[in-house]
Parts: structure tokens; C-alpha cells; sequence
């Protein structure tokens, strides 16, 4: 089809069209109520236990999360032991000295606090199931690009999984911290040869999740008008690289000071 992107496009529904069903406010309610609720906390009440069963309550939330091709590329290790939440917090903290004498970061993050959280969940991928994509896979150039985009399905079917069990932990009472710092060869090793993860499976991030005694302010973010378009993409809320500069520096830890386009 080609389509004249040049002529303004046709705004509206059809004519033809009727008003759906009346949505489920109450329902949208509780869900934004546990939304709202979510914010990350680095540090929680260290005197605390998770049941077996709540975390399968959690990890049944995201078991019913979407994936591409139905793929289900996710694994969830359940840490309940201390030792290993001490030695992880260890060999994170060892992975960002590293990254820091590199230069390659600009605010460390105090690790300890994975060993102040009850609850404790490694996401594991499976990135072999890009397989479930279908496609040549014969080695060209044209394959290696349909890879990387089945890489990327793969990764944004395990963040559903992974915002289900932060969103579920959330609805429990809890706070959450994502922690998706796994990322460098060395700790990769070092987390698969502590948990035993098969040498094929990646582990992307490290759920951590407990009480806190006291709530952080919650964060800033985008105004819905700031984020939203309607039929075509609105260029006013498109940002230059300087205007995310710009941002990055000012606006985004500490709220908007500058206007955000
Ligand atoms: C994909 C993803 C990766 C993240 N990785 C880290 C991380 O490695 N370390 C960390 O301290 N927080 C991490 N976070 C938490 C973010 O810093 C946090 O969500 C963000 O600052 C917004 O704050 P809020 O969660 O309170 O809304 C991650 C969050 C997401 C969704």
C-alpha cells in the first residue's frame, strides 16, 4: 500500500462504529491504585520472611504475562538464602568498582541493601527461543537482522513477565527494586556458577523486594500530554539529542525545571 504521508490523515473512528463497552472504572481503579503504589526501594526491612507461597503468588503473576510467539522465554530462580543475597551484593558491588575505575559510571549504587530484602527472585532468559521466531536462519545479513529483532521480542516478553511480578509483589504490600546491573561477562559467570544457570540462559535482572520503614518520595515522570499522540506522531514531543542532554542532566532525577520538549 502506499500511503501519501504528505496529506493530512484521517482523524477519527468510522462512521460506522459504535461505543464500546462502558470500561470497568472500579477495575481500572484498583489496578492504577497498585500502579501508583509501585516505586523502587534500594534497602528494606532486614528482619523479614517470604512465605513459599507468596512467592508463587508473585511468579504466577508473571507466568500469565504475554510473549511473543507465545514463547514463555523466562526461568525464576527464588533466593531464599542469606549467604547468597550477601555474596551477590558482593559481586555487584565488585562489578561496579569495576565499571567505576573504567570510568563507565557516573552514580554508584550501594549494593548492600540486596542483603536487607526478604524477597529475592534472579530472572532468568532463555534467548535461545528467538528459534520461535520463523525465519531463514541460514546465516546472511538479512537473518542476523531478523535475529536481533527476535532478541528484542525476547526481551520485552521477559519484562512483561518481570513488571507482572513487580506489579503482584506491589499489590502484596511490598516495594520492589529492578535491578537490571547483571549485564557484564564477569558477573554473568560469576551469578550462573553461585545459582548453578545453565551456561545457554541469561540472567537479565535480579528481583528484590521487602517491606520498608520508611516510603522514598516518589519519583518524577513525564506528563501524560508529554508522552502521548494522537494518530501521527506529534513532533512537538520530539527531542533533539542536546534537548535529552539537557534533560538527562536536569530534569529527569529531580523533576521538571526546564520545559520537556
Ligand atoms: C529495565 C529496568 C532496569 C533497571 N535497572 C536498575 C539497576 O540496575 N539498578 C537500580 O538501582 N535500579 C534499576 N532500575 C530501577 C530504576 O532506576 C527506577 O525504576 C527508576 O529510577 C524510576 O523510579 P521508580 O521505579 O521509583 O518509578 C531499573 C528499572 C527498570 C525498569
Amino acid at each position: 500500500m502506499n500511503i501519501a504521508v504528505a496529506a493530512p490523515l484521517p482523524h477519527g473512528p468510522s462512521p460506522h462504529a459504535s461505543a464500546g463497552p462502558t470500561p470497568d472504572r472500579a477495575a481500572y481503579d484498583a489496578l492504577m491504585q497498585v500502579m501508583a503504589q509501585r516505586s523502587t526501594a534500594r534497602r528494606f526491612d532486614p528482619a523479614e520472611y517470604v512465605s513459599d507461597a507468596t512467592y508463587r503468588l508473585i511468579i504466577d503473576a508473571a507466568r500469565l504475562a504475554p510473549s511473543g510467539a507465545n514463547a514463555q522465554p523466562w526461568h525464576f530462580v527464588v533466593v531464599t538464602s542469606s549467604w547468597t543475597k550477601h555474596v551477590m551484593a558482593n559481586l555487584l558491588e565488585d562489578a561496579q568498582a569495576r565499571r567505576v575505575a573504567r570510568g563507565q559510571c557516573a552514580a554508584p549504587i550501594d549494593y548492600s541493601g540486596i542483603e536487607t530484602a526478604a524477597g529475592c527472585i534472579v530472572v532468568v532468559t532463555d534467548f535461545r527461543l528467538t528459534w520461535a521466531f520463523p525465519g531463514l536462519m541460514a546465516g546472511t545479513e538479512l537473518d542476523q537482522r531478523y535475529h536481533a529483532t527476535a532478541e528484542r521480542i525476547i526481551l520485552q516478553s521477559v519484562s512483561a513477565a518481570t513488571t507482572a511480578a513487580h506489579l503482584a509483589a506491589t499489590s502484596l504490600g511490598y516495594r520492589t527494586w529492578w535491578l537490571s546491573a547483571a549485564g557484564q561477562d564477569a558477573l554473568q559467570a560469576e551469578l550462573h556458577k553461585l545459582l548453578d544457570v545453565p551456561e545457554d540462559l541469561t540472567i537479565t535482572d535480579i528481583m528484590l523486594f521487602g517491606s520498608v520503614r520508611q516510603e522514598a518520595p516518589k519519583r518524577w515522570k513525564k506528563q501524560i500530554e508529554d508522552i502521548i499522540s494522537w494518530d501521527t506522531f506529534d513532533r512537538q514531543n520530539f527531542r533533539s539529542l542536546a534537548q535529552i542532554d539537557a534533560w538527562l542532566a536536569d530534569v529527569r532525577s529531580e523533576g521538571p525545571k526546564l520545559p520537556n520538549k
